[in-house]
This record gives C-alpha cells, sequence and structure tokens, in this order.
C-alpha cells in the first residue's frame, strides 16, 4: 500500500502524473463536471494542528468526488489515548483515504506502518508534500511554455514547505534556490544530493538573498516562525531581520517575477504588505490549486486519476 508522507515516495514520473491529473480535473471541474469517483469513500482528517486551506480544501474536494470526509481533532487522542498499535488499523478499517497533520512526522512513520489504508501527509514538522503539489500547478500555470525553465527562489527558513519546495523542484527538473541565514539552513549533504538529480534544473542554498534570487521567476516565502515553535519566535525575528520579502527585494528580481506565500503570512514579518497585496502575488490562485493539486494527488493515490 502507498502512502505520501514525503514527495521522496514519489518517482519523478509520478510527481509529474500527479500534476497532470491535477490539471485535468481542475478543468473538468471548471466545465461543470463533478465525477463521482469517491462515491461511498470516507476520507479521514485527523489533525494536530490548526489549519485553514489543508482541512477546507481536503473536504471540499472530497464533497466534489462525492465521498465524505471526516474531520478528526484532538478528542480522538493520535498518539495519547492509546498506542498508535490499536489506533490506526481500527480508524483506517473505516476509512478509504486518510490525512494527518501532525507534530510530529517521526510519529507519522510509525503509525503508517499500522495503516489499512493510503496516508497522504497534510504538513508535519518536516514535509508539507500537498502545498509543493499546488506551487509547482501555480508556477506552470503562470509560466506556460515555460515551465520548463522555472526558476524558484525561496527565501527564508529552511523549512516544512521549503524542503517538499526543493524536492518537488528537484524531481521535476526546475531550479531551486533558498536564502536562509545561517543556522536555518538545510544540510548541505541534502542540497548536494538534490542538486545532482535536478536534471536540466539546479538546488542551491546561501545566505546571500541577492545571490538567490537572482534570475527567478517566483520568489517564495513562509513564515519564519512555524506551528509549535512558538518559543523561539523573539530570537528568529531578530535572525530573520535581513530576510523580508519587501519592494526592495522584489525590484533586485526579474521584472517579471511574482510573489508565493503558502500561507498564512505574517504582514510586516517575512513579507510586506505592499508586496503580499500587490498585482505581482499569486498567493490567491496558489491557495485555490490546494483543492486540484489535492484532489490529481488523492485520485492519483487510489489509481482513479484516469477516469
Ligand atoms: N498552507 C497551508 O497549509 O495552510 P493551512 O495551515 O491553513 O492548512
Ligand atoms: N511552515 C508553516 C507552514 C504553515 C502552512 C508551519 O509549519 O507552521
Amino acid at each position: 500500500m502507498r502512502h505520501v508522507l514525503s514527495l521522496m515516495d514519489l518517482t519523478n514520473d509520478e510527481c509529474r502524473d500527479v500534476v497532470t491529473a491535477a490539471e485535468k480535473f481542475k478543468q473538468r471541474l471548471a466545465a461543470g463536471d463533478r465525477p463521482q469517483l469517491l462515491a461511498g469513500h470516507t476520507v479521514g482528517l485527523l489533525f494536530e494542528k490548526p489549519s485553514l486551506r489543508t482541512r477546507v480544501s481536503f473536504e471540499s474536494l472530497t464533497s466534489q468526488l462525492g465521498g465524505n470526509s471526516l474531520f478528526l481533532g484532538e478528542d480522538v487522542g493520535f498518539g495519547k489515548r492509546e498506542p498508535l498499535c490499536d489506533f490506526m488499523p481500527i480508524l483506517t478499517s473505516y476509512l478509504d483515504l486518510l490525512v494527518i497533520r501532525a507534530k510530529s512526522h517521526a510519529m507519522v512513520e510509525q503509525a503508517v506502518d499500522f495503516s489499512q489504508c493510503p496516508v497522504v501527509n497534510g504538513l508535519t514538522d518536516v514535509a508539507h508534500p500537498c502545498q509543493a503539489f499546488a506551487d509547482v500547478l501555480t508556477m506552470k500555470e503562470i509560466s506556460g511554455d515555460n515551465f520548463g525553465d522555472c526558476h524558484l527562489a525561496y527565501v527564508g527558513d529552511a523549512n516544512n514547505v521549503a524542503y517538499s519546495l526543493a524536492l518537488i523542484c528537484a524531481k521535476l527538473g526546475l531550479k531551486f534556490s533558498i536564502a536562509a541565514p545561517q543556522g536555518y539552513q538545510f544540510e548541505d549533504a541534502f542540497v548536494a544530493g538534490l542538486d545532482e538529480q535536478a536534471g536540466g534544473g539546479f538546488v542551491r542554498q546561501t545566505d546571500n538573498v541577492s545571490q538567490a534570487i537572482d534570475g527567478a521567476n517566483f520568489i517564495y516565502t513562509d513564515v519564519w516562525t512555524s506551528m509549535g515553535q512558538e518559543a523561539e519566535s523573539k530570537q528568529r525575528l531578530k535572525d530573520f531581520a535581513d530576510y523580508q520579502v519587501n519592494d526592495g527585494l522584489m525590484k533586485l528580481a526579474a521584472d517579471n517575477a511574482m510573489f508565493l506565500h503558502c500561507l498564512p503570512a505574517r504582514r510586516g514579518e517575512e513579507v510586506t504588505a505592499e508586496v503580499i497585496d500587490s498585482d505581482r502575488s499569486a498567493i490567491v490562485q496558489q491557495a485555490n490549486n490546494r483543492l486540484h493539486a489535492q484532489k490529481g494527488l488523492v485520485l492519483w493515490l487510489l489509481g482513479l486519476a484516469q477516469r
């Protein structure tokens, strides 16, 4: 049984197939076609952290496909009320698919060993694969025929979102650069390994913002303090002060470079209002694409994407 905890779980071709499925079902929805491919199916949404986009887009796509979704919060006691070897087989025996948003990626890795249905990572401390699929779908829509030449520059923390972005760019042969302060960067070996796999693209890391954004078509950032890191917030505000995406930074970027952010954003911290609210910002299209990208992923994972 396949699970998607990280993009490492998919081959390069499988990543492409998910994006293709996302595009296809997005077009079909726009044409008013809502194939009932999940009729009689139940999708569980087990969330240990807050969410707007991930939760609602999964609920909505399930409903569009004729299935039922079941939101499960803290009260079910994931990893707390009973051992995973009891919790997981019982929960997943009721379901056709389980989406987990968890504090600990390591715990999700343990949990899937006991799963009776496919599991999708809806964000952990390590990875956010669903976000990355929506992001490349958005880049593809914006760049059209030039998609294969796209360069995404990420400015900020080498966090869960950056990790999945680096992976998807390497897997699709795109160019990815990250500017992060020392102490908040990826392991060098991770970057070198991805760079080797990146085909016509590359994966690079620096602490120099101008270097990272040079020639980029997309400038991406995420919060400096992720969920669960609140105690480090004061220190992070200081450490990331030179990494804000503002008008000055956007002026250094290519004229047609667009701004992306996974959201939620903190205006005045990692990005200014003048950038995120400008006509160079694609955040609404990007967030909307969460639904289409995850629909592609779910249908691919359940073997229904060819219908
Ligand atoms: N980007 C994202 O995953 O948003 P939510 O935390 O609102 O789900
Ligand atoms: N890096 C952020 C992403 C939120 C969607 C976090 O983990 O809180």
